[in-house]
């Protein structure tokens, strides 16, 4: 995975391409690189951030129209400058950015060295353009034909841009897997990986489909076909996108604003699809599926990471609520081991990105088995929005932030109205109940308010005093059990340090024996169907010297007298617990990581979304 951006028009290419290169950081940030057009092509490329690559290229001339750009996340070869790209051909005509994986790189290799090309760097991507110059030299094609040919040839993913010395004033763009859009302008085109290096130059867009490419001129002609070799015809839309959702808006760290963003995105995710007043809730993209839905004969939730964490809580919702059947795969896993599906099963993808490769998968091969397909999605127009026969947008905005956090609660959000939409379509809860359930729902924007204000200098206080820890454990029971594995996730991954999730009560068949007076324990106790029980976890905890960070309702006594420190949060509803629960673990590992010195929005050898295997 990585990020792609690139320019071809009258405005001058480097300050487009590093503006929108630092915009696609968060996909990726192992090395930058850029290549222009003025008289032949010109790489610049550096190991490490866009900032590195600026210092390095500190006042060397950086002149042209037409330029390619490169954020890496390395697949093929270490993080250094020369496997950074862009890439030239052989013969130095050529540049390529590649985002993706090229499967079949090592035989295409070997018979391009047995051609006579020699390779400069341990990339995949550098045999494809190597490809592409072999095919364009011996049957004299022009750029677009030989990088489409090309493309015929390659397995797995990609979402490139090709440059051609000797046919300047044009970029080839293509895709499959990868995401591509194309910024439309005047006489001028954008490309990019997502829409955010776009959106400050114009607000008509084109999304490449899988297995497109065009070619984009400095003339305004924009063609596209299939990589098949059909003429398309590309469909303009309009970017539904501010800036300002692209900026920090005054905190240090996306992930911070993200954070404080979350009665607001969760408010957004909400608007029109319930009223408590008139007892209703209404998902769009369920409506023609409903009965079909209900009748499943299991809902299958797919997913990765903070969004498999998710769908473990719709399992708890649905099976609760609504008595569907439901199970939560990891889509890595479940793609490869053959499951059993038919037409009577619901697969449901979860995905931020909407491009997860192994989510995606998962979803091709439900539909090949004759499942129905839905999709849980924040990127509009993403991948999986646009292969699943249905589904719902969670409208959280942009999540630069590298851990997740906003689209996280937008996830439970949604799932909670799923869950909640199925149970009443079945008649299971009461009426009165209901309107009474959804007015506490419409409250939870205004108590995450309320809770962001009440424990962020707590949580500062807490991060000072375990900043040090090499381990942590994090336990909840029942719905607070996938916050417990979200909260442990979060540490991990800004903060370095190794944690743990637990359900509360497996504790003791292991994980106690690492608890010592350096291990803190992370417990939400919410839970007021096993309240007791949590006690007693707590209580073999502290009889270890475990030091107790218990996140309880207001006003709760018993555990607070044991804890070495309890976070109070607002009281509400069991099934509305994670979306309160996870605030303050979201902050303890923001401050955490503040403390030893990590860069928040952008954790060492992780990215966004994983567009790879
Ligand atoms: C979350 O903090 C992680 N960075 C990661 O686990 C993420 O949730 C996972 O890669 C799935 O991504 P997706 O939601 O975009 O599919
Ligand atoms: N496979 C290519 C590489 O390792 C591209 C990886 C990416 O998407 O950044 O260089």
């Amino acid at each position: 995975m990585c990020g792609i951006v690139a320019y071809v028009g009258p405005k001058e290419a480097y300050p487009i391409l590093v503006k929108g290169l630092k915009r696609l950081e968060y996909r990726g940030y192992d090395s930058a690189g850029i290549a222009l057009y003025n008289e032949g092509i010109n790489i610049y490329k550096k190991k490490g951030k866009v900032a590195n690559l600026e210092e390095f290229i500190g006042d060397q001339s950086v002149v042209g129209q037409i330029g390619i750009g490169h954020t890496r996340w390395a697949t093929h070869g270490k993080p250094d400058d020369t496997n950074a790209h862009p890439h030239y051909s052989g013969n130095g005509d050529l540049a390529i950015i590649h985002n993706g994986i090229i499967e079949n790189y090592a035989p295409l290799k070997e018979a391009l060295i047995n051609e006579g090309h020699t390779f400069h760097t341990e990339t995949d991507t550098e045999v494809l353009i190597h490809l592409i110059e072999e095919l364009q030299k011996r049957d004299n094609l022009s750029i677009e034909e030989a990088t489409r040919i090309a493309l015929t040839k390659v397995i797995g993913a990609f979402a490139i841009v090709v440059m051609d010395k000797k046919d300047p004033g044009k970029l080839v763009a293509a895709r499959k897997a990868s995401p591509l859009v194309i910024g439309i302008g005047d006489n001028e085109f954008y490309i990019a990986s997502d829409a955010t290096p776009i959106v400050e130059h114009t607000n008509q867009v084109v999304y490449l489909k899988n297995e497109e490419i065009a070619v984009l001129t400095d003339k305004g002609e924009f063609s596209l076909k299939t990589i098949a070799n059909i003429d398309q015809t590309p469909f303009v839309q309009e970017l539904d996108l501010k800036i300002e959702e692209l900026e920090k808006g005054g905190y240090d760290y996306f992930m911070l604003k993200e954070i404080h963003e979350q009665p607001k995105t969760i408010a957004d995710g909400m608007r029109g699809r319930l009223s408590a007043e008139e007892g209703w809730i209404r998902l769009g993209g369920i409506h023609e599926y409903e009965n079909k839905i209900i009748n499943a004969n299991r809902l299958i939730f797919v997913a990765c990471g903070t969004s498999w964490h998710s769908g473990m809580i719709a399992e708890y919702l649905i099976e609760e609520l609504a008595r569907i059947n439901v199970e939560v795969e990891y889509a890595s896993e479940f793609r490869y081991r053959n499951p059993i599906l038919s037409e009577n099963d619901v697969v449901i993808a979860i995905s931020q990105s909407g491009e997860t490769a192994d989510t995606l998968a998962a979803l091709e091969m439900a539909k090949e088995k004759g499942a129905l397909t839905y999709g849980v999605v924040n990127v509009v127009g993403s991948s999986i929005a646009r292969i699943t026969d249905a589904g719902s947008y969670i409208h959280a905005g942009p999540e630069i932030g590298v851990a997740s956090t906003k689209a996280f609660t937008g996830q439970v959000t949604l799932l909670t109205m799923m869950a909640l939409s199925l149970a009443h379509k079945k008649g299971m809860i009461p009426k009165s109940e209901f309107s009474r359930i959804l007015a506490e729902f419409e409250n939870i924007p205004a108590k995450i308010e309320q809770l962001l204000q009440s424990c962020d200098s707590q949580c500062q206080k807490i991060a000072e005093q375990i900043a040090d820890a090499n381990n942590a454990l994090y336990l909840g029971r029942g719905i607070n059990f996938p916050v417990a594995l979200e909260g442990a996730l979060k540490l991990k991954e800004i903060s370095y340090i190794h944690a743990e999730g637990y359900p509360a009560a497996e504790m003791k068949h292991g994980p106690i024996a690492l608890i010592d007076e350096n291990m803190p324990v992370i417990v939400t106790a919410t839970n007021m169907g096993s309240y007791e029980k949590i006690v007693s976890n707590v209580q073999e905890v502290k009889a270890r010297k475990g030091k107790v960070i218990a996140i309880v309702f207001e006003g709760e006594q018993e555990i607070k007298k044991m804890a070495d420190y309890t976070i109070e949060i607002p009281k509400t509803e069991d099934m509305f617990t994670p979306l309160l629960t996870v605030i303050p673990l979201q902050l303890l590992s923001y401050y955490i990581a503040l403390i030893r010195g990590c860069n928040v929005d952008q954790p060492r050898n992780l990215a966004k979304s994983v567009t790879v295997e």
